[in-house]
């Protein structure tokens, strides 16, 4: 299967990052086709709502979305990364997700997405929101599923998530992916 996970914060020593590696490794232990990409460093700018992609097929604005979107048709398996800001998911990822909206409706490949999620807070509420979010999106792509959430709390400091439980949790959650 092919794997992608799309890991969306942008700062050094990420903890959401590390939950994404995480993930990453436990995939590709597992046999699986597996890439990784960050956010950081790309130019993706805001869907203007215009709706040509659902009749041309692609959106018109020529950034790094365009390659993005298309690894994302192309996977069998979603990963998304994102430090919670707000108690929602990241603007970053946010934008992606809208302008991934040429998929819609489409012959995209995937039926399964994962999010992991990182949060300064650690109470069973603190993920809810963003988890939502996320499920409301995949919930428009109706051949796919929201499978699983990771969440790590109480991580707030760059490379806090180190020795986190949720690291083992991303990692043997991905080494479960069926072929
Ligand atoms: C703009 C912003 C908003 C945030 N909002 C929340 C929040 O609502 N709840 C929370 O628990 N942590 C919040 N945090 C803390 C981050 O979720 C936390 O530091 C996380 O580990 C960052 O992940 P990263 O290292 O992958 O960027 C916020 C941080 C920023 C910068």
């Amino acid at each position: 299967m092919k794997v992608l996970i799309i890991s969306s914060s942008l700062r050094d020593g990420s903890n959401s990052q590390a939950l994404a590696d995480a993930f990453a490794e436990g995939a590709s232990d597992a046999g699986h086709i597996t890439e990784k990409i960050t956010l950081k460093g790309k130019d993706i700018r805001f869907c203007i709502g215009c709706l040509s992609c659902q009749k041309n097929g692609r959106c018109f604005i020529d950034d790094d979305a365009q390659e993005i979107v298309r690894k994302m048709h192309d996977a069998d398996v979603l990963a998304f990364a994102s430090p919670i800001y707000y108690f929602g998911i990241s603007g970053q990822l946010k934008t992606l997700l809208d302008r991934a909206n040429p998929l819609y409706g489409g012959d995209y490949h995937f039926r399964s997405a994962y999010l992991l999620l990182t949060a300064a807070e650690d109470s069973e509420s603190t993920p809810g929101k963003a988890v939502e979010c996320i499920r409301g999106w995949v919930d428009c792509f109706e051949r796919a599923s929201l499978t699983s959430t990771i969440f790590a709390g109480g991580v707030n400091e760059r490379n806090e998530i180190s020795g986190h439980e949720a690291l083992g949790y991303a990692y043997s959650t991905a080494r479960a992916i069926a072929q």
